[in-house]
Order: structure tokens, then sequence, then C-alpha cells
């Protein structure tokens, strides 16, 4: 069974639209379909959080909330959801949220524009935590940008929330799953003036379309491919939407390796993987915002092979694989063998990412650092990745990757040679420094020049060696 129909619930009703353009994005169904102005567009690439609404999805009988950006996010995503916008905070009788009063009391609003972005994100994190730390209310706002009242007043309104009480939404929670459960999950076909859409619930589903139309554009989180719409103002004319399909979306473990299905969001990624390798955890947390970690999934970031993308240099230092897969074949590649070029994969037509494999070492170190302009939602100039095994004081494996410094996301081959073997020593790693000149040949571009990633390329590995060697963290600000 398959519908034309995206259904999702708004303003405690079932709200169904017919046909839709799949090229829409939610903020502006929301500003030029729903009249519904509270949300702005600011920088319409997901950066400054001026667009961020909430999304309701029904987990085990409870909604989960996320903050996403609406800028980019396409309202055919919303199948199935319950989408919160900044006027439905308000109560029944004029009231204002606890957000949105703790937002008045404290001062937390000057000019105004960013102010419904930084509410949502601030309700977001009053429905998901139960108390708000200085780090949950950084993490939560991560994603928004104010020019002129600065931050420390929202942070203020933040912290007032402490000791909340149930807000209308906790009141309605009952009438909102239900209505939630009433949309029984269906694959979804549109075809709207020669622009298809597809989102499948299952990977066979999936697997029958895709043997019918190779050509399709797998959609996950859209983190990258909707500014191709937002930015360069084209049509993405063929879609086929992945984070439909609930199947993909798990975290396996078992002795060897952990398994992480492609549509899971980074977020639910972040929060597992500190307890095998805590680093990752860290650029994770530095990795866009909240509302882009939301929905961006791990698969996104390596199918879409930038030289700069952040879980890249951690999965190659790890030795992560990847399974391949098209309607009737199953490949499994070791990462370090996928990036051809700059942005071109091994990926052929028809064929997508269906999971990532890391492997879980027992007794390694593993080290990760990301270097970029700003601590928050920045990409990085350069991210480097140790993977570390020392034995009786001498290296007996070692896998390093950058980020940032060549066309691809590569390994430090020649460098890991000199390692490899030799005693843990500073005169061996400075020997080693020398060495990533024949391994990376960096270009100069607005995030940094090439000197100075080669000196940064440099200084890190000299850290991980002094962090090893004092059995400390050397880190600033995070
Ligand atoms: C404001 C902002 C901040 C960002 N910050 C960072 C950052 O700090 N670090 C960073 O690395 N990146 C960052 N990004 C980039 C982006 O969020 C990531 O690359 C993200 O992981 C992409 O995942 P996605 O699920 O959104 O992919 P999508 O945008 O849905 O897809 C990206 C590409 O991968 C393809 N694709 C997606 N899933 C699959 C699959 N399963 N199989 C085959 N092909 C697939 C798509 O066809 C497309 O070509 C940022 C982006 C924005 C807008
Ligand atoms: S408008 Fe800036 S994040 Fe959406
Ligand atoms: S209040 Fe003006 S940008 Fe934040």
């Amino acid at each position: 069974m398959s519908s034309n129909i995206i259904r999702f619930v708004f303003e405690n009703k079932i709200h169904e639209i017919k046909n839709l353009d799949p090229n829409e994005t939610i903020l502006n169904f929301i500003r030029l379909r729903l009249k519904k102005t509270g949300t702005k567009e600011g920088c319409a690439e997901g950066g400054c959080g001026a667009c961020t609404v909430v999304i309701g999805e029904l987990k085990k009988n409870n909604i989960v909330y996320k903050a996403i950006n609406s800028c980019i996010a396409f309202t055919t995503s919303l199948e199935g959801k319950q989408l919160l916008v900044v006027e439905d905070l308000m109560q029944k009788d004029g009231s204002l949220h606890p957000v949105q009063s703790a937002m008045v009391n404290f001062h937390g609003s000057q000019c105004g524009f960013c102010t419904p972005g930084f509410v949502m994100s601030l309700f977001s994190m009053y429905k998901n935590n139960t108390s708000y730390d200085k780090k949950t209310i950084e993490e939560s706002i991560s994603g928004n940008l104010c020019r002129c009242t600065g931050y420390r007043p929202i942070i203020d309104a933040a912290k007032s929330l402490n000791n909340k009480k149930p807000d209308q939404f906790k009141i309605n929670e009952k009438k909102t799953i239900n209505l939630l459960k009433k949309i029984r999950p269906e694959n979804i076909y549109i075809n709207n003036k020669n622009k298809k859409y597809f989102a499948p619930r299952t990977v066979i589903e999936l697997k029958k379309i895709i043997k019918k139309n190779p050509n399709l554009k797998f959609l996950s989180g859209g983190t990258d491919l909707a500014l191709i719409v937002t930015k360069q103002k084209k049509d993405i004319e063929n879609i086929i939407y992945l984070n439909s399909i609930d199947e993909l979306n798990y975290i396996k473990e078992n002795n060897k390796y952990i398994e992480i299905g492609a549509t899971t969001p980074l977020r639910k990624f972040e929060l597992f993987i500190k307890k095998y390798y805590p680093d990752f955890n860290t650029i994770l947390k530095r990795y866009g915002s909240i509302q882009i970690r939301n929905i961006a999934t791990i698969a996104g970031n390596i199918a879409t092979a930038s030289p700069i993308g952040d879980s890249l240099p951690l999965l190659l230092s790890l030795d992560a694989s990847i399974c391949i897969e098209n309607f009737n074949s199953k490949t499994i590649l070791s990462l370090k063998d996928f990036f051809i070029s700059y942005r071109k994969t091994k990926l052929k037509k028809g064929q997508f990412i269906s999971s990532i494999r890391i492997p879980i070492y027992k007794k390694n170190i593993f080290k990760a650092y990301k270097i970029s302009k700003r601590i928050d939602d920045d990409i990085s100039s350069v991210c480097a990745s140790f993977n570390v095994i020392i034995v009786n004081k001498r290296i007996k494996n070692i896998k390093i990757a950058y980020g940032g410094m060549a066309p691809i996301p590569k390994r430090a081959i020649h460098c890991e040679k000199i390692l490899l073997n030799s005693d843990f020593s500073e005169e061996v790693i400075l020997k080693a420094q020398i060495s990533l000149k024949t391994d990376f040949q960096p270009i100069n571009d607005m995030r940094a020049s090439k000197n100075y990633r080669m000196e940064i390329a440099k200084n890190l590995l000299f850290k991980c060696f002094t962090e090893i060697k004092n059995n400390k963290s050397i880190r600033l600000n995070y």
C-alpha cells in the first residue's frame, strides 16, 4: 500500500497534504502556507537557528521532542510526526509557556529576530530533561545565534526553568499520542510536476524502488542535500527518503564491532559511542548543532565525502567499514578504500550505505581533535584522529587519519610507518611529524592556509603524544 498524502499532527489535529512539492521546506510551508510568521528565516542553511521548530516523534508510547532547522528540512519528512511552532506555545487563555515567560523575565530578547528560534530550542530542552545545568543549556542553544541581546540573559532564563511544572503539552500528551497512533505507517509515493518522491518504510520496499529507479537521489537527514534547494536554488527532482525506514535506525554491538544502521541520527550515536570512544563523543558534541545532529546521519556524512567531514578521520583511524547494498547485492568495504577523489566515492547508481561497522579495540588509546574557528556549530579546518596500541613503551599498532589536509579524508600512511614498532619517544614523534609532508599537501582556502594546516597537523600529533605520555588531557574549552 502506498499513499501520496503526507499526514502529521499540527494544532491538535491530523493535517493532510496531498501531492506535496517534495522540495518544499518546512519553513516555507509554515510561513507561506500556514501564514505563521513567528518562525524566521536567517541563513537558510542550518547555521543560525532562527527557523528552529520542534518535531514530536512517537517512541515506545512516549513523545520524543527534537529541535530541527525548518529551513533545510522538507515538509514531506513530517509524515507521522507532530509539528510544533512558536505560535503553539501560548496557552488557550493567552498565558505564555514557562520558556517564553522566562525569556521575558530575564530580558532574553532585544530585536527579537532570533527569539522564536531560541524559545523552540529551549522548549525542546525543557521537554527532554528534568533539570538544566550550564552544559545542558549551552548545548541546547549551540545552534542559535543572537546578535544583539547576547547569551547571558538567555542562559539565565534557561537556568530559571529548573523546578518546572507540567505544561499544556504534558497535560494533552495522551490525546497527542492517540492522534499520532492514528497515522498508520505507509509507503509514500508522490509525483508532483515531474518531481518524484518515495519514502519506503522497509528495506524490501526500498530495494523494489531502487530496482525500477536507479537514478533517484538518496535523502537522509538532508543537512547536506537540502542546501541544493535552499542555497543553490535548484530542484532535486527524484528523491528517495531513507529516514522513514525504522529497520535501519539501530545500533548493535558484539565482541568485535559496533554496527550503526544508516538512518540512525547522529545524536543517538553520539550518546552511545561515549562508553567505547569518549573522544568520538567529544567531537560529535561539536558537530553542527543539536538541530543538525537530531536528523543528520553518519551514512550521509560518509556518502557526501567532504574532505572536512568530521566523523571521517575518526572512522578511518578506527578502521571502520561500510555495508553497501543495491537491490540484489551486499558488499562490505573498508572505509579507507571508499573515497576516490574530491567528493567522489565508490558508490554506484542505485547503491546505498545500509550500515557502518566500527571495530572494538580492547587495549587501544583513541584520541581525536577538531580545530575550527569557533567551538560550536563550525566545520573543521583540520580534524585528526589517532588509534594507538602501546606495549612495553613500543608502538604495536597505529592508525592516524586527518580531515582538511587533502581532497579526501585520508590515513597518514608514511607517518604510521615511521611510528609502527618504534619506541614511544619524543625523538620518534619528531621524525614522524616531518613525514606528514609526504602524506599531505594541503591547500589554502577560507578556513585555513596550507602552512597553518600543516603546522596544526604536526602539533596535533605532538599533542596526542604528550597527552598519552602524561596520561592527561590537554584541552581548552571542552
Ligand atoms: C549548519 C550545518 C552544520 C554542519 N556541521 C557539520 C560539522 O560540524 N561536521 C560535519 O562533518 N558536517 C557538518 N555538516 C554537514 C552535514 O550535517 C553532515 O555531512 C551530515 O552528516 C550529513 O548527513 P545527512 O543524513 O543529513 O545527509 P543528507 O544531506 O541526507 O545526504 C548527504 C549526501 O549523502 C547521500 N546519502 C545520504 N544517506 C545515504 C545512504 N545511506 N547511502 C548512500 N548515500 C546516502 C545523499 O544522497 C547526499 O548526496 C553541517 C551541515 C550544516 C547545514
Ligand atoms: S534560517 Fe538559519 S538555521 Fe534556518
Ligand atoms: S535579540 Fe536580536 S538577534 Fe537576538
